[in-house]
């Protein structure tokens, strides 16, 4: 979910609005605002996209304060009644919050027992509780304190009084949240991004911190009062990145957008004299490692399963990679010296946070991998490098995978020069030779569309298989498949078929077999072979030298330990064209948010 909210001089409506639009990838299951006026306060809300919370606002009413909130469901369905704001029933406070209130239910009974609720969210206690501390006679900056007191789990909030114009109650623990200043106006944001055409001046909140937020003033405090100073910092990021321009769908956009993307990490990492810009004491900490512990969830973890062999291979050093929402309950028996590197796109994942906050508390150097600088990942890490992949919009990631791996190469050969073992391959060389590689395959997007047209047209499933970094690619292939267009797919170890999963194939079953590991070539094409005899439409991606002639796409080739970058392409698009062909949303799959900050 993410919350946005204004309070100036300006018409607040279309800067709430806007702001919801850009945060539309944290959730889009319904959206409301809220917005106070001499008049009393208003409230919209809506199920579905914002483009329906349009329709219903009023465009006579006019106020310079207000609040908003995009949701992703968490308690209770979707619904115009679980849509935020919420209200507390005697009507003065009104909420807008992203996060999981954990003790919601032991605060309803502690405190507001005889209160009627009129929706099924954890958040509504907030505004209850609000009324209920005012009612004991507390002032309402007070009251606010010891509503976050009470509150356990994570919270982004922003909650107006109805007797007030001119304050917005903020509040921050765990869920991301940023304050924007202007001249005249100050703005609230779970992401820079929706408030950059106003400013890019933000002030950070930490966790468990308040702020009491006027048009020309704002007091941050922790939670026991004290006053806290913060500086602003400047958001670099340009406004027109974040613009589609002519393509269908950002999604589309950001596939091309990758070779572009892989030479601008080249840029960022190659110093003058063409070594691998890493910071040293970042250097010096994985090189005292004895084990390196990958984390993270979604395509960052198929990222993470390919760093786990860039590493291992380039740099000799043991690599598990995890699972972040798995770690904490089954976690594995560490090493002496373990160094974990954090993977997230956004750097806001909450499992991933999770798995930081306890790693932090046992003392272990972290490194954050990301694609935004100041986010919490990166913060809260000892080291960060970033993807330098720009904003990457599409729920479904494409270039933020691709860099991910980019600088995961890097790392690796940088690690393996400190240790003296760098054989003679230039990282940069590679990379950007698999960027080459990687604009081939977009400018061949007709091969791609006709894959879908022969082998997914009607289907209701696809496997992917592969064996080494193709099984890893092919795990990422189905993901994107099956999230952006609700095609049943999976991606299968091509040697672990056998064991089970053959058992489903049968006449006409769709299949995509990788091929571009000279090792293990022979064996992956005699696993086609298999489904092949029973049935299996298999469409076979190569990478030159090892093609044979049926091959519906051959990749050119890269340095082995590369391949994904360039083997993933013909994936992406393929998931691209299929979900296009069944009018799916692309941009925005149903049930996902591109930031996911609830455990
Ligand atoms: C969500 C998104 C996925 C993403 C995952 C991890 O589930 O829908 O596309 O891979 O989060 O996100 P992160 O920002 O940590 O890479």
């Amino acid at each position: 979910c993410g919350i946005v909210g204004y309070i100036g001089n300006q018409d607040v409506k279309e800067i709430l609005v806007k702001g919801l639009e850009r945060l539309e990838y944290r959730g889009y299951d319904s959206a409301g605002i809220a917005i106070l006026n001499d008049r009393g306060l208003h409230v919209y809300k809506e199920e579905g996209r914002i483009a329906a919370l349009r329709e219903v606002i009023d465009l006579e009413e006019v106020a310079n304060v207000g609040i908003g909130h995009t949701r992703c469901a968490t308690h209770g369905k979707p619904s115009r009644r679980n849509a935020h704001p919420h209200q507390s029933n005697n009507g003065r406070f009104t909420v807008v919050h992203n996060g999981v209130i954990e003790n919601y239910q032991e605060m309803k009974r502690q405190f507001l027992s005889q209160v009627s609720f009129a929706s099924d969210t954890d958040t509504e206690v907030i505004a209850q509780m609000m009324a209920y501390l005012v009612e004991k006679g507390l002032g309402v900056p007070e009251a606010f304190r010891q509503l976050l007191l009470e509150i356990k789990g994570s919270y982004a909030i922003a909650l107006l009084d109805h007797e007030d114009t001119e304050t917005i109650y903020v509040g921050k623990n765990k869920s991301p949240l940023l304050i924007g200043q202007g001249t005249d106006f100050h703005v609230i944001a779970s992401d820079a991004m929706a408030m950059l055409q106003l400013t890019n001046q933000f002030v950070e909140l930490m966790d468990e911190e308040m702020v009491i937020l006027r048009q020309h003033a704002k007091q941050i405090t922790n939670l026991r009062g004290e006053i806290m100073q913060r500086r602003p910092f400047q958001v670099k990021l340009d406004a027109s990145d974040m613009e589609k321009g002519l393509y269908p769908h950002y999604m589309l956009k950001e596939i091309d957008e990758q070779p572009l993307v892989i030479r601008k990490v080249i840029s960022k990492y190659q110093d003058a004299s063409g070594n691998i810009r890493i910071d040293s004491e970042l250097r010096n900490s994985l090189k005292e490692a004895d084990r390196v512990y990958i984390i993270a969830c979604g395509t960052s973890y198929h990222a993470g399963l390919v760093g786990k062999q860039l590493l291992e291979k380039v740099a000799d050093i043991p690599v598990e990679s995890h699972i972040a929402s798995e770690f904490l309950y089954n976690r594995p028996i560490l090493s002496k010296h373990p160094f974990f590197i954090f993977i997230s796109q956004s750097g806001e994942t909450a499992d991933s946070r999770g798995v930081l906050v306890a790693i932090k508390q046992l003392g272990y150097p972290a490194l954050t991998i990301t694609n935004v600088p100041g986010s919490t990942l990166s913060r809260e890490a000892d080291y960060t490098l970033l993807t330098h992949a720009g904003p990457e919009i599409a729920v479904a990631s494409t270039k933020a995978y691709t860099a991910q791996i980019a600088v995961l190469a890097l790392l690796a050969f940088d690690q393996a020069q400190a240790q003296g073992r760098a054989g003679q391959m230039n990282p940069f060389h590679e990379l950007s030779m698999a960027a080459n590689a990687m604009e081939i395959m977009i400018n061949k997007k007709e091969m791609m569309e006709e894959v879908v047209w022969q082998y997914l047209n009607a289907s209701r499933n696809c496997f992917f298989i592969g064996r080494g970094v193709d099984y890893y690619v092919a795990l990422e292939g189905a993901l994107k498949l099956k999230e952006i267009s609700y095609i049943q797919a999976e991606g299968f170890a091509g040697g672990e078929l056998k064991h089970g999963t053959i058992a489903l194939v049968e006449e006409g079953t769709p299949a995509i077999a990788l091929v571009t590991q000279s090792s293990v070539r022979a064996n992956i094409r005699s696993n086609v072979q298999e489904i092949l005899a029973r049935g299996a439409h298999v469409c076979m991606i190569s990478m030159e030298g090892m093609e044979e002639g049926t091959d519906q796409i051959v990749l050119p080739a890269v340095h082995e330990l590369l391949t994904p970058l360039v083997s993933v392409i013909p994936l992406q698009l393929i998931a691209y064209y299929a979900a296009k062909y069944r009018g799916c949303d692309i941009d925005k799959p149903r049930n996902l948010a591109k930031s996911v900050t609830v455990e």
